[in-house]
């Protein structure tokens, strides 16, 4: 693999500058490879690539055929999987399981997706008397892709795999933290014979490669994971270009315990579902509300699962590895400074493991109690392992609680009362709502996305496909 370039209309080429970044080993901090420096000329490149690709042989392509190059390309993933683990393990600092986890994800994307290709139908409408009348589903043409560094390989298949089954051309630019799996997977594309242009693939910063793509005047959509921040940006240029796009911004997601729940199950998956990938997940449960009745039993059985958690470099398949970048670490560490400073209390503290390099970027995990509900642990996105505890009164409180955040992107609620699970999942302003469970081992099958300032546009299953195609209505008048 060389890493220091880009693909472009079927051809591995170095960038037009010639420049590139270095890529880091979280675990450790060492350098470990180069990537390209892409350029808003590489991205016009990539761009024009696509769209003659859309209007040339990709575009005149049957659905059953795109269908099995995408089935392909999963087989294909399956087939290199230790080497893809190894490669994102490495890149990202995620403990071997997860990055494991990961590969299978990416997999079952193009599965998924490459079955789902030719299923997608259109509609007939009744109408007046003498018409006939059709809805097309098309493509919506040159789809760009901007994506984290938290998930690389995930975010490739979910955000590729819709796009590509509904017959758009992609230009795809990955996050400059980590994205070797990236280049490894479009390796793979290209060699289970997707035609030319159909995916481009542009490494770079997101100031650059990343602004470029975004603001490219003959892009038909967005498709955007990553910080609010940066999503107002993307939606700027989209409306520059009228162009739609579809965003998914992470969140503050509660997990909520009620009196009567299984508390031993409630604990796994609520430590399970912070700790996950070191807190770096958009949807991880960074909020535990719990009813004021059970508070200080469940907080003691929860302390004491959280102070078993480890930090460690990534190959020793510990709980938690470490967070992305230095950068990243200063921001959770931020975090903890400031709860001190406002006094809030830990609970309970996992360690970083003595074998972790010095250079790695390590957080131990943290679980704060009776965080006020004002406080910015309360609120905001810490993307580390950091967990908040917070009492609540009754499910009315729990349902004021649990929405009042700017974001809402997924809920996990803990009860045994089957009508309380059902109206605490109409009343929750979430994406997706878990009753007693939380999260589901990537839910390729689930429709996700945010409410609020968690973004909008629905990633995953056939909502997907929906996204990436657009309706066209066909009347015939037969009078
Ligand atoms: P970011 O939003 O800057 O990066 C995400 C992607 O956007 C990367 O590919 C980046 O290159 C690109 N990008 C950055 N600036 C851009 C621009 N001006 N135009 C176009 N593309 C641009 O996120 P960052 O800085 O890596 O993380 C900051 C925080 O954002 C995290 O601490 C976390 O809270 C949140 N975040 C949420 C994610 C999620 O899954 N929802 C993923 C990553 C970060
Ligand atoms: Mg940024």
């Amino acid at each position: 693999m060389n890493s220091t370039q880009i693909f472009i209309n079927g051809q591995w080429v170095s960038p037009a500058n010639g420049r590139v970044l270095d890529m880091v080993a979280p675990s450790t901090g060492e350098k470990i490879g180069t990537i390209a420096r892409g350029t808003a000329a590489d991205i016009d490149m990539a761009v024009k690539a696509a769209r003659r690709a859309f209007e040339g042989p990709w575009g005149q392509m049957a659905a059953v055929e795109r269908g099995r190059l995408l089935s392909r390309l999963g087989q294909k993933i399956l087939e290199n999987e230790d080497e893809l683990t190894a490669l994102e393990a490495l890149d990202t600092g995620k403990a071997l399981k997860l990055a494991r986890n990961d590969i299978k994800a990416v997999a079952r994307y193009f599965e998924f997706y490459g079955g789902a290709a030719d299923k997608l139908h259109g509609e007939t409408i009744p109408f007046l008397n003498g018409y006939q009348v059709m809805i097309l589903r098309e493509p919506r043409g040159v789809t760009a892709h901007i994506i984290p560094w938290n998930y690389p390989a995930q975010m490739f298949g979910r955000t590729l795999g819709p796009a590509l089954a509904a017959g758009n051309a992609a230009v795809l630019k990955p996050a400059e933290e980590a994205c070797l799996s990236c280049i490894r997977l479009t390796e793979l594309a290209a060699e289970v014979g997707f035609p030319d242009g159909a995916i481009n693939l542009v490494p770079g910063l997101g100031e650059e490669a990343g602004a470029a793509l975004s603001s490219h005047p003959d892009i038909d959509l967005i498709s955007f994971t990553g910080s609010p921040e940066v999503g107002i940006l993307i939606q700027k240029s989209a409306a520059e270009n009228h162009v739609p796009c579809v965003l998914e911004l992470g969140g503050k997601s509660p997990q909520i315990v009620f009196a009567d729940a299984d508390h031993g199950k409630a604990i796994e998956t609520i430590v399970a579902a912070l700790v996950q990938n070191t807190g770096q997940t958009c949807s991880a449960g960074s909020r535990v509300l719990i009813e004021r009745s059970i508070y200080d039993q469940f907080m003691t059985q929860l302390s004491r699962r959280f102070k078993n958690l480890r930090a460690g470099p990534h190959e020793m398949d510990l709980d938690c590895g470490p967070v992305i970048s230095r950068v990243q670490q200063e921001r959770v560490l931020g975090f903890l400074e400031r709860a001190r400073a406002d006094n809030i209390e830990i609970a309970a503290q996992g360690e970083v493991h003595a074998a972790s390099s010095d250079g790695g970027y390590f957080v131990p995990p943290t679980l704060f109690r009776l965080v006020p509900r004002d406080h910015e642990l309360a609120r905001e996105e810490v993307f580390g392992p950091v967990l908040a505890a917070i009492p609540f009164d009754d499910e009315s409180d729990a349902i004021r609680l649990a929405n009042d955040t700017d974001f809402g992107l997924i809920a996990g609620v803990w009860t045994d009362s089957g009508a309380r699970q059902m109206r605490m999942a109409k009343a929750i302003r979430a994406g997706q709502v878990y009753i007693n469970g939380y999260g589901a081992g990537g839910g390729i099958e689930l429709p996700f996305g945010g409410f609020k300032k968690s973004g909008h546009g629905r990633e995953k299953g056939f909502e997907a496909l929906r996204e990436f195609t657009v309706a066209k209505t066909v009347v015939f008048n037969h009078g």
